[in-house]
């Protein structure tokens, strides 16, 4: 059988995990790749690591050519117009089987339903890439912990942080482009782990009903005068001007349509986690069970003292968003996989090859966006939103917050 094709949109940091987890994955190749900047270089990651030939190509519509699904890997800002150029290239006749997109899936609720609109005209199957519902730990739990929830009933609470102390990219600290800050960015992440370890056992991914959202929206570190300076000099963003909220935490309620019991999922997420490195945390409480994921809790430890601190070369190996590179360090050995990366592509080329969507389709990832805008509301009015109340429903579909207008200001301080 041949391998599935598949071709990449962008070159960056969320390629190159693509790369690794797609090592873990049989019967695919990484086709081609088409990206403003390091195509070469991801080209040659690709063959050390025996993914595929990964050419570059100058266009989308070439990419498309030379792909079954094309994914689209490049930043938030320039969502819209390339899967315009994906749906012109189907259009002339590309013979894409589906269409990947990385979270958020848009900055605002109308960008998101305009890829949702450009998605459908291609009639393609479609996979919305949210990697932690995917996370094998989190599936495992729901599963050992099926026949509770058959006896007791299903989880009533759910916790879900994802932090770390910033992004990589100049982009993601520029609200305006990014769409937000860390809950425009991580957000959409907890939001969703949250909403599927509450769904009862074998329910739709969009199950329980949204009903009301809190949240609160802070800069608590990179607002101080050292971490402006800092942001200021090594990403080239002022955020004594044009400031994003570095910490948020909040409360999403749902309510089950068959029985009307309410639950409730919590998240928080940061980019000041001045720990080891990126930390996942879940919990879900049912009617006497419970779970509990933490990511740094590795089951490796590796050491290294001042004196031989000198020759590390790469402390992210060992850590996505590693922050330090001595004493005792966490490490895990096989992040793609533990991310859920692996497993959310294995879910997108089995159900493209079946010619359906796959577990979350672009759909899915509207509602995650339009509940993190929501988050953005209650934000910045300071009160609970009613998801239901069809005035809020019509608000949010022109919103977009100040924060991402460029007007954190009014917000943050
Ligand atoms: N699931 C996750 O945990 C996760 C983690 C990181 C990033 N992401 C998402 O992946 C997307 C990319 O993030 P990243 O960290 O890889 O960003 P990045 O800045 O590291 O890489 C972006 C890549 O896109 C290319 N690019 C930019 N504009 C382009 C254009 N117009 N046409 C073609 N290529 C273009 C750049 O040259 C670069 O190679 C973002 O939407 C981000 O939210 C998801």
């Amino acid at each position: 059988m041949n391998n599935f094709k598949l071709g990449y949109i962008g070159a960056g940091f969320i390629a190159r995990f693509h790369v690794r987890a797609m090592q873990m994955v049989r019967g695919i190749e990484l086709a081609g790749v088409h990206s403003i900047k390091g195509a070469e270089e991801l080209q040659s990651y690709a063959k050390e690591l025996g993914v595929g030939e990964c050419t570059p190509y100058a266009t989308v519509a070439e990419l498309c050519n030379h792909a079954d699904a094309v994914c689209l890997f490049a930043p938030n800002y320039v969502r819209v117009e390339l899967m315009q150029q994906i749906a012109d290239a189907v259009k002339a006749g590309a013979a894409l089987k589906g269409i990947i997109i990385e979270k958020p899936l848009g900055r605002t609720v109308a960008e998101a339903q305009q890829i949702v609109n450009l998605a459908q005209q291609t009639k393609l199957p479609t996979a919305y890439f949210e990697n932690q519902i995917h996370m094998k730990c989190i599936n495992k739990a729901l599963q050992q912990l099926a026949p509770q929830q058959r006896s007791m009933g299903p989880f009533a609470l759910a916790r879900s942080a994802e932090e770390h102390a910033g992004p990589h990219e100049p982009w993601f600290w520029d609200p305006t482009r990014q769409g937000g800050g860390v809950l425009s960015d991580m957000g959409c992440h907890s939001i969703a782990v949250g909403w599927h370890v509450l769904n009862p056992l074998g329910k739709p991914v969009n199950f329980l009903q949204p009903v009301s959202i809190q949240c609160d929206t802070a800069l608590l570190k990179w607002g101080t005068k050292h971490g402006r300076k800092k942001l200021l000099d090594k990403m080239g963003v002022d955020y004594s001007k044009v400031p994003a909220e570095d910490f948020t935490t909040g409360l999403v309620t749902f309510r089950n349509p068959e029985t009307g019991q309410q639950v409730k999922a919590q998240f928080t997420n940061s980019w000041m986690y001045d720990k080891q490195g990126l930390r996942l945390f879940m919990d879900g409480m049912g009617p006497g069970y419970a779970f509990e994921v933490n990511t740094l809790q590795s089951s490796l430890q590796v050491f290294i003292g001042d004196e031989a601190a000198e020759a590390v070369a790469d402390a992210e190996s060992a850590l996505e968003k590693a922050t330090s590179s001595r004493g005792l360090l966490a490490v895990e050995a096989n992040e793609a996989d533990l991310y859920g990366y692996t497993d959310e592509i294995i879910d997108a080329v089995k159900s493209f090859q079946q010619g359906k969507d796959a577990l979350l389709n672009l759909e899915y990832g509207l509602e995650i966006t339009r509940l993190c805008q929501a988050g953005y509301m209650a934000a910045e009015q300071r009160k609970t939103i009613d998801l239901t109340d069809p005035g809020v429903q019509a608000a949010l579909k022109k919103y977009t917050s100040l924060i991402a207008q460029g007007r954190g200001g009014e917000v943050l301080f």
